[in-house]
């Protein structure tokens, strides 16, 4: 397994990426999985509104945008998981190269830009799914979608997937959409929520709605956002995307280098955004993710007010062996 890893550390990051879920992929269809990957962790299961996580590990959106690879992360051992970020038209992210990987930082700079196959195409792969636990869908909008023609995208999506999602993720927090963050914006913010509250309505979606927050913007903005969350009934959190900020880079020279920073050196700025979240609403229900390595860090995070945590990175650093390592 490490010989491997670090043959894929050798190779371009994203063609790493796609040798690596498709290798997973192949296992799963062999039904190896379990023989590569005993699951012997001690589970703690949750329940949160009738859904039943079997342990608080979950995999964060990005890793299967396009909801190819349920099945076989399923099957490694994850208690929950979450697809997308989606968006309604396919659309290709911004050119290459867009992923830089800082291997002794276990750091990683994305800036995809939202890449995926359009909400079909996921809506197809979750409707063929075997998992059977729970899975979380997250929404976004096209690169293109200004005003209104970008809430309608939430709402395209949310329509398409709300039958098949047990929670819906809301993404204003990705800082490689153009402007997307400016839905932290209090006159951008209420006219998106109005309208997957009215949708939520129309769609009768009983399942909990999450809004994924950057860990870039003021307090005094994370403020206005989670009372709105709770004022529209919203279920919670997800602390956090990518930061802009890359002080914590030690390679200085890519210090300007634009795009989202994610694993270990974001662990301390989206840990004080979840807590100063959970300070703020401690009833509000949070996910915890950004810079989960290790069992400490994972601990962490759930000291800290989340309920469940998710992983990016790290899986991509350690491997599915990450899972036991942060369970046990
Ligand atoms: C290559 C890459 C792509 C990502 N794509 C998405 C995405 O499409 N939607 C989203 O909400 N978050 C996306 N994220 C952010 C992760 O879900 C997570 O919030 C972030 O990486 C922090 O967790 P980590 O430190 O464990 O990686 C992406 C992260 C990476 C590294």
């Amino acid at each position: 397994m490490r010989i491997l890893l670090s043959i894929l550390r050798m190779l371009p990051p994203e063609l790493a990426h796609s040798i690596a879920l498709n290798s997973l992929q192949l296992l799963y269809q062999l039904k190896l999985i379990s023989i590569f990957f005993p699951q012997r962790f001690s589970e703690t299961s949750f329940t949160f509104k009738g859904l039943k996580f079997k342990n608080k590990l979950g995999i964060a959106a990005g890793l299967d945008k396009n909801g190819d690879f349920i099945n076989s992360l399923g099957a490694l051992g994850f208690g929950f998981i979450e697809v997308g970020t989606i968006t309604p038209k396919p659309q290709p992210g911004n050119p290459k190269p867009r992923v830089f990987r800082f291997t002794d930082q276990e750091a990683i700079v994305n800036r995809l830009g939202f890449n995926n196959k359009g909400v079909d195409h996921l809506v197809k792969r979750v409707k063929g799914r075997k998992y059977n636990g729970v899975l979380g869908i997250n929404i976004g909008a096209n690169k293109d979608s200004m005003g209104q023609k970008r809430i309608n995208d939430y709402i395209e999506c949310f329509q398409k997937v709300s039958a098949y999602a047990d929670y819906i993720t809301v993404n204003i927090s990705s800082p490689n959409t153009p402007g997307l963050r400016s839905l932290h914006s209090k006159e951008n913010f209420i006219p998106l929520f109005k309208a997957i509250s009215h949708v939520r309505e129309t769609e009768n979606f009983l399942n909990p709605i999450f809004i994924k927050l950057s860990p870039d913007e003021h307090i005094d903005v994370i403020s206005e956002i989670t009372k709105a969350i709770k004022e529209f009934n919203f279920d919670g959190v997800i602390t956090s995307n990518t930061t802009i900020e890359k002080s914590n880079l030690m390679l200085q020279s890519k210090v300007g280098l634009s795009g989202g920073l994610s694993g270990k050196p974001l662990l301390e700025k989206s840990n004080e955004l979840l807590s100063l979240v959970h300070l703020r609403e401690p009833e509000l229900f949070k996910i915890g993710v950004g810079g989960v390595h290790n069992k400490e860090s994972f601990n962490m995070k759930l000291e800290k007010g989340a309920s469940l945590v998710q992983i990016y990175t790290s899986f991509i650093y350690h491997g599915p062996k990450i899972i036991k390592k942060l369970l046990n």
